[in-house]
């Protein structure tokens, strides 16, 4: 049976990474297969194009270019690593997916989403998550705990960014929510870790399905 493919998004400093692993850690926990991966890379080419991307080597390019590029990474990444582990019947957690192209390039670079779907339709195709949880978090908390993490080392391409780019790139991300309800969920990341990963496992079991059932008998029987 085809594994379950979990996305994780938000903007800067909102959790992702923190709530991908605590999740893949808590399905392993119940005896599941899981890759953990994140985007940019995930994958051998991924990773390459992932540095021209956060270096910045590609900004002076246009938002355009930013968007054909974090997509061939995303092809690359689907052909490498997900699709194959999806085939194998283990559940892929992703920190970061399409969501972050439609939203950093899409809304706030103004690149047209007639351009996006194509580019979405040639990379992703059919593999669209099956659930994506959306950390919402004010701007003023996430950057600082970004900027914390970083202790010392520079900002990246985005992070670099203004407090008005993050307030526009939140509601954005509350707009992806809200139009496709189906597949995405709201989850507000101002709290602590533990309570957020609850909140997340809740969501987890309640949406998928036919998974629900093989998730119930594992925890009774863990
Ligand atoms: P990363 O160091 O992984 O940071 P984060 O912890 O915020 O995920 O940097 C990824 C950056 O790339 C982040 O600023 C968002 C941006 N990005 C896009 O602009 N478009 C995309 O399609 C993806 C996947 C990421």
């Amino acid at each position: 049976m085809r594994g379950k493919f979990i996305t994780f998004e938000g903007g800067e400093g909102t959790g992702k990474s923190t709530q991908a692993r605590l999740l893949a850690d808590r399905l392993e926990g119940l005896g599941i297969a899981v890759v953990l991966t994140r985007e940019p890379g995930g994958s051998t080419g991924a990773e390459i194009i992932r540095h021209v991307l956060l270096s910045g080597g590609a900004k002076p390019l246009g938002a355009e270019v930013e968007a054909v590029l974090f997509s061939a990474a995303r092809s690359d990444h689907l052909d490498h690593t997900i699709r194959p582990a999806l085939d194998r019947g283990c559940w892929v957690v992703c920190d970061r997916f399409l969501d972050s192209t439609r939203v950093y390039q899409g809304a706030l670079g103004k690149v047209d989403a007639r351009i996006l779907r194509g580019l979405e339709r040639v990379t992703v195709g059919e593999t669209m998550p099956d659930l994506t949880i959306i950390l919402d978090l004010a701007p003023e908390i996430g950057l600082q705990r970004a900027a914390g993490r970083r202790a010392g080392a520079g900002a990246d391409r985005f992070e670099n960014e203004g407090l008005q780019f993050h307030e526009r790139l939140r509601a954005a991300y509350q707009e992806v929510a809200a139009l496709d309800p189906d597949r995405c969920v709201l989850v507000n990341a101002d709290g602590a870790e533990d309570k957020i990963a609850e909140e997340v496992w809740t969501i987890v079991r309640g949406r998928l399905g036919a998974a629900q059932a093989e998730l119930a008998a594992e925890e009774a029987r863990a």
